[in-house]
């Protein structure tokens, strides 16, 4: 399947992101994870008289779904390319000092899980997983065919919450011995005969360990962490913070950094109860039932 000929990511929870981003006349909002831009175009549409941002590393994401955005909607979208984790350094390059609000949507797009090398157990493909491939180095197969088994273990227990990460990393030890993994599917294979099916979750079961090895290989839960920090101070007056985590470990990061910025006031929590999609957008887009929004505003110094 080719970049161009797939449906566009269907963006989760846009209602909820509307209501706590709040965009206003004359603003400027700073979209973090362009993907395929369902919520930047939201963001312009609600309000015609506001600006976005926005950002990916992702360069082909950029290409294909941002510059039809950018003819579309003119000066008042701009695409910029880079890690959010560097944020603060991407726009003091850009000379931007301030915007009034910030959206992040982390993880992956549906299009880089169905075109891109390595994300998805249902498809053969080489074991790769980088986002950015041109600005990074360590594959996924790299890391299956050299990293130790304890190191294996971890990354498949602590990013994935895998229960049988030991076995596996040792029937991946085992296996490369004999063969080097080099695809997704071999890989899929050897976990499958380990980690039973379960009916009730309705996942494969070697998607633990390709959510935890892609974590891993694009350092996601330290790329929120540095974003978090540069995003409050970038956010001007009482603006707003909006994140949405698919991984219960990004949105424990989100809640427990949004936790301690209340307590210094340089936060207010708008969603004391994490936001979930609702019973109509499940029915419509099953990919949205792990989605985790929360929302803060900045506490304006007087
Ligand atoms: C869930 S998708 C966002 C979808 C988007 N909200 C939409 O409506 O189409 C996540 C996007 O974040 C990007 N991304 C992930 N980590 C990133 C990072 N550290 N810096 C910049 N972009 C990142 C991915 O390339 C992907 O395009």
């Amino acid at each position: 399947m080719s970049e161009t000929n797939i449906q566009l990511h269907k963006p989760v929870l846009t209602q909820e992101v509307l209501h706590y981003l709040d965009p206003q006349p004359n603003k400027t909002y700073l979209d973090v994870t362009f993907g395929s831009g369902g919520h930047t175009r939201a963001i312009l549409e609600k309000e015609p008289r506001c600006k976005v941002i926005a950002l990916d590393w992702d360069t082909k994401a950029l290409e294909v779904y941002g510059q039809p955005l950018k003819q579309e909607f003119g000066d008042r979208l701009t695409l910029l390319w880079g890690n959010f984790a560097l944020l603060y350094k991407i726009l003091k390059k850009e000379r931007i000092q301030s915007v009034d609000g910030i959206l992040a949507d982390f993880g992956t797009s549906q299009i880089q899980i169905f075109t891109r090398p390595g994300f998805s157990v249902y498809r053969d493909s080489l074991l790769d997983m980088r986002m950015s491939p041109a600005h990074q180095k360590t594959t996924a197969a790299e890391v299956i065919n050299q990293a130790d088994e304890k190191t294996l273990a971890t990354i498949f227990k602590d990013l994935g919450e895998e229960r049988y990460s030991r076995r596996i990393a040792w029937a991946i030890t085992q296996e490369r011995k004999k063969k080097k993994i080099v695809k997704t599917l071999h890989l899929a294979k050897i976990i499958e005969k380990i980690v039973p099916y379960n009916p009730r979750l309705k996942i494969h079961p070697a998607t633990r360990v390709f959510q935890a090895l892609r974590i891993y290989i694009n350092e996601e839960l330290n790329n929120i962490n540095a974003f978090l920090s540069s995003a409050v101070k970038l956010i001007s007056g009482d603006g707003r913070l909006v994140c949405i985590s698919f991984h219960s470990l990004e949105d424990r990061i989100v809640k427990n950094f949004f936790k301690k910025a209340c307590q210094e006031e340089i936060l207010s929590i708008l969603t004391p109860k994490v936001i979930t999609a609702s019973e109509e957008e499940l029915r419509e887009n099953s990919a949205s039932r792990s989605a985790r929004l929360r929302a803060a505003q900045v506490i304006k110094k007087s």
